[in-house]
């Protein structure tokens, strides 16, 4: 039976590491949080029996044994999530779904179960990018798509480049390709996940099964103008930086408003430089994340956004841009989603399918292996923010559906 004073105790530990006590959980990839993270993770993994171990990029797993040693039973069932969080996020976000392959390792214990295949558990980190700039890290890494020179141009704010930071946290960068698996050499990945979203708390269901999830491009684009003095430079004398930035800013939000049918358009992260109130902002750099469930729509907006962009050089202005990110929408296995619906049936819960307008690991998990997500209710559809909260009562129950879930993809 799954145990909601345990997934409660796992949630609640996690939460303590934070670089941000009181104001949210900020738990960023090789930072001392992320090491007392998976320290934690590591140790519960161990109690629970596993053989705990880390890939190339920094994923913790901890793997069961199954009965069958040969054939495609011998391949792994994935479960789990990610345990790194934005800046000031909430305690649940991927946590939850590690905590439910922590309990479900547990209950396969408790029950004496043998699955056929071995189970993975594992626990992802920069799945959400707040460090580097670039998510899904930890599943691209599987997929074979971080290479050596992608780590070393991806830097933090404060310079250090994920090639660095991996080192000093004790992992070999250069081997990164090392995290890589085959096509066909997972049997099924299954993620639990908070929606972050109001729709099944409002609509009062328990289980929300995933069919869909957004394709998400992410880009950085930098403006240089000239810093100038604020009191003295004529208005029309001029190349503000922030000023050009700011059209763009809006621009993006119209785009996405007008492509309706649930794309978004965000700019969540801008510096402005020298950054004083008396000086003509010179330098901006700003991120810009689009989501759809169509490529074109993506594509098109960016489109758009980069002929404004390049327009800017006619005005006397340097612009440049980068990709961060760029992962198609994705549907998710029909058969796995049959089976979570057949386990929601058998314990008595409500269920809806629906989209995912948040990335996640899954996603690109589905490139490689039959993927599918469960999601939980969140309270006033909270997320990315501190009052992002699940009631453990309704954790519980989506563990307890991807705990069926997991038992009828190993029989099949
Ligand atoms: C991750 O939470 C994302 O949707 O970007
Ligand atoms: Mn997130
Ligand atoms: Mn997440």
């Amino acid at each position: 039976m799954v145990n909601v004073e345990r997934i409660k105790k796992d949630i609640e530990t996690m939460a303590e590491f934070t670089s941000t006590p009181g104001e949210g959980v900020t738990r960023l990839s090789f930072s001392d949080d992320d090491r007392k993270a998976r320290e934690y993770i590591k140790e519960e993994m161990n109690k629970a029996g596993l053989k705990v171990y880390e890939d190339a990029a920094g994923t913790v797993f901890g793997r069961r044994e199954g009965s069958k040693k040969r054939g495609k039973k011998a391949i792994p069932i994935m479960i789990g999530s990610h345990f790194d969080s934005v800046p000031h996020g909430g305690a649940f976000d991927g946590t939850a779904g590690v905590v439910a392959a922590l309990e479900i390792a547990r209950v396969l214990n408790e029950e004496g179960i043998v699955t056929e295949h071995p189970v993975e558990f594992v626990a992802f980190i920069e799945e959400e990018g707040s460090r580097f700039g670039s998510g899904l890290y930890g599943s691209r890494a599987i997929k074979g798509d971080v290479s050596v020179e992608q780590l070393k141009a991806a830097v933090d704010d404060k310079g250090i480049s994920m090639y660095e930071a991996m080192k000093s946290f004790g992992l070999d960068s250069a081997k990164i390709g090392e995290a890589k698996r085959e096509q066909g050499s997972i049997a099924a990945f299954i993620e639990l996940h908070i929606e972050q979203g109001p729709i099944l708390e409002h609509e009062g269901i328990d289980i929300g099964i995933v069919d869909s999830i957004v394709g998400i491009s992410e880009y950085e684009v930098e403006i240089i103008g000239s810093p100038d003095h604020a009191g003295t430079t004529p208005m029309d004398l001029r190349h503000d930086a922030l000023v050009e930035a700011a059209d763009l800013i809006i621009y993006v939000n119209e785009l996405a408003k007008t492509a309706g049918e649930g794309t978004v358009g965000t700019v969540g992260k801008i510096r402005v430089e020298p950054g004083a109130a008396n000086v003509v902002p010179g330098r901006v750099t700003f991120t810009v994340d689009i989501r759809s469930g169509e490529q074109e729509t993506m594509d098109e907006i960016w489109n758009k956004i980069r002929e404004g962009i390049e327009a800017l050089k006619e005005k006397g202005f340097d612009a440049n841009y980068s990709n961060r990110l760029y992962v198609l929408p994705v549907k998710l296995d029909e058969d796995i989603k049959k089976f979570i619906e057949d386990g929601t049936q058998k314990l008595g819960y409500s269920y809806k399918r629906m989209a995912s307008g948040a990335g996640h690991d899954a996603m690109v998990m589905a490139s490689i292996a039959p993927t599918a997500m469960v999601f939980v209710p969140s309270k006033n559809g909270k997320s990315h923010c501190p009052e992002e909260w699940t009631d453990y009562e309704d954790l519980a129950k989506g563990i307890e559906v991807v705990f069926e879930t997991l038992l009828s993809v190993d029989k099949k």
